[in-house]
């Protein structure tokens, strides 16, 4: 892969150009410098060059019962703060999602947290960490691992008032939450703990809790909470009765089965609004020379971006195919490698209420305002 002349890992000072699929893109910078701890980006970032267009005023349209100015936006993960989603919100991303938060702080992995990545000659084996940016942001992929990091509940039940004190009529706030499940509880004492977090969310001025169902259903396994049909209901139940009239989502991965999907969607439609579709999986990222990137113990890892594109758009589309089928009143938010305005087309195109971006936002931070000019009405 061709690499950026002179760019480190953190490529936040050597900007480049691209142009692609007919669209010009500014010289553009990582928001996010990779050499530097997540406590560092979160105090100093996100590094963002000039805007190279303005976002455009565009109508109101209905999202979850709410008014917004697009169906675009951040999913959970880069606004680790209000400061990141402040800066974001400014850029025109209408539908702003907190990074998930949790009822007691949990510390991040120590740096690197996050990596460009490239596939090996072995399909499904191993992604190699790359040196720099790949020149065409149609090809990025990215690993990370941060470990579910959360501040402390006194701290972000504070910021997460600052964020929205941050937005403008027509932008919503979204407050990503998570259960940390301890060793011996049992469903209910995990749903409690989702409930706990969302509730403080919600008083803190959230305006939609998305419930983050791809953690971990017990402290050891590999198991998302996603996966246990009856737990993600009750976790859904218990979050509704905590918040009341606030609208919740649930992001959830893609299950390889058909009837899988079709029985969580079945199990939680009345219970939430809405779900979050996610096609991310984890893959081994490692060192060209084979010691793994992240350090032992953390060679599987969440990669995101361009590699899960197509399997993002026949997610989308089953889901959509599914809720019609079955009549179920659940919006669907998608996520997961959009980096263009022809990709959120196709993303929408395929069923999508809403689309969100987890990673390119971070390298092209001008993308929600390129979008809504190309369609106002998105
Ligand atoms: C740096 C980083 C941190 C993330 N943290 C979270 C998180 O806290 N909670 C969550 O639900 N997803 C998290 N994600 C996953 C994203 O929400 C998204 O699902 C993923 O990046 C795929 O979208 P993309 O291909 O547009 O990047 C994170 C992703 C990245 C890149």
């Amino acid at each position: 892969m061709r690499m950026m002349a002179g760019t480190d890992s953190s490529c936040a000072s050597d900007p480049f150009q691209s142009t692609r699929r007919g669209l010009a893109f500014s010289p553009v910078q990582c928001a996010y410098q990779f050499a530097a701890s997540y406590e560092e980006n979160m105090e100093r970032g996100p590094h963002l060059p000039p805007p190279s267009t303005l976002p455009p005023s565009t109508p109101l349209k209905d999202f979850l019962g709410r008014r917004v100015y697009s169906r675009i936006g951040i999913a959970a993960g880069l606004l680790m703060n209000s400061r990141w989603l402040r800066d974001y919100a400014a850029r025109g991303f209408d539908l702003l999602t907190y990074k998930t938060v949790r009822t007691r702080a949990h510390p991040c992995h120590p740096p690197p947290n996050w990596v460009f990545v490239e596939e090996g000659d072995e399909p499904g084996g191993p992604m190699f960490a790359l040196e720099g940016l790949p020149s065409d942001p149609a090809l990025v992929n990215s690993a990370a691992c941060f470990g579910m990091p959360s501040a402390a509940p006194e701290f972000w039940r504070e910021d997460v008032m600052r964020a929205k004190e941050a937005l403008q009529p027509g932008q919503l706030l979204l407050v990503s939450v998570a259960g940390s499940a301890q060793l011996g509880w049992d469903a209910q004492r995990l749903a409690a703990d989702y409930a706990q977090c969302a509730a403080w969310a919600a008083d803190a001025g959230a305006d939609v809790i998305e419930a983050n169902l791809l953690a971990p259903a017990l402290p050891s396994g590999n198991g998302a909470v996603f996966r246990d049909i009856a737990l993600s209901r009750l976790v859904a139940q218990r979050i509704q009765e905590a918040i009341g009239p606030v609208p919740l989502l649930l992001k959830v991965g893609n299950p390889d089965a058909e009837h899988e999907l079709a029985a969580l969607l079945r199990a939680v439609a009345g219970a939430a609004q809405g779900v979050t579709l996610s096609s991310a999986t984890a893959r081994r990222v490692l060192h060209r020379d084979g010691r793994p990137y992240f350090g032992a113990g953390h060679e599987v890892v969440g990669v995101q971006g361009r590699i899960h594109f197509p399997a993002s758009v026949a997610a989308v589309r089953r889901a959509r195919h599914l809720l019609e089928r079955e009549g179920l009143g659940l919006t669907l938010a998608a996520v997961g490698g959009v980096a263009s305005v022809a990709d959120a087309a196709a993303l929408f195109a395929a069923g999508a209420d809403a689309v969100l971006m987890g990673s390119a936002p971070m390298y092209l931070p001008d993308l929600a305002a390129e979008m809504k000019r190309a369609h106002p009405e998105w």
